[in-house]
């Protein structure tokens, strides 16, 4: 009998180590997309002028899967290649862009990416 009580308590030894680690690996990551404020609808970009893009970067989580933004540009339905700004901290709240050498149009858009995408209003680029 005392062999098998010792047993007992080893196998409920073992399963609380074992049950412990996967108590301690709760931690919860957040996807962050903070909202695009400007540019917004009736913004003017003029091609090779310096604008700002500025996202709410109010109530943060305080863990976040990807710190890290990059700006890409939209027209129409279709993400463009072109990258305005990247490897910056999403909590930074605004960053400057050069406006780039594009066609005129009025359905570009800024596509903030952190942890996913978020895109601004439509707003407008033109030439110089
Ligand atoms: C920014 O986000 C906060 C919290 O979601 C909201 O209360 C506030 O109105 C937003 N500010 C702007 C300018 O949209
Ligand atoms: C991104 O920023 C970090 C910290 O400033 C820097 O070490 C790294 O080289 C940058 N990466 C790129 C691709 O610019």
């Amino acid at each position: 009998m005392k062999f098998t009580l010792s047993a007992a308590v080893a196998v409920f030894a073992a399963a609380l180590v074992i049950a412990t680690p996967l108590t301690l690996d709760s931690e919860k990551r957040d996807v962050y997309v903070p909202p695009v404020l400007h540019p917004r609808a009736g913004t003017v970009w003029t091609v090779g002028r310096t604008r700002n893009v500025v996202w709410n970067v109010t109530n943060p989580p305080t863990s976040i899967t990807n710190g890290i933004g990059r700006i890409m540009l939209r027209k129409g339905a279709r993400t463009t290649p072109v990258i305005l700004q990247a490897n910056f901290s999403i909590l930074l709240g605004q960053i400057q862009v050069k406006v780039p050498w594009v066609e005129n149009g009025n359905d570009y858009r800024v596509v903030l990416f952190g942890d996913s995408g978020n895109f601004s209003p439509a707003f407008t680029i033109t030439g110089a």
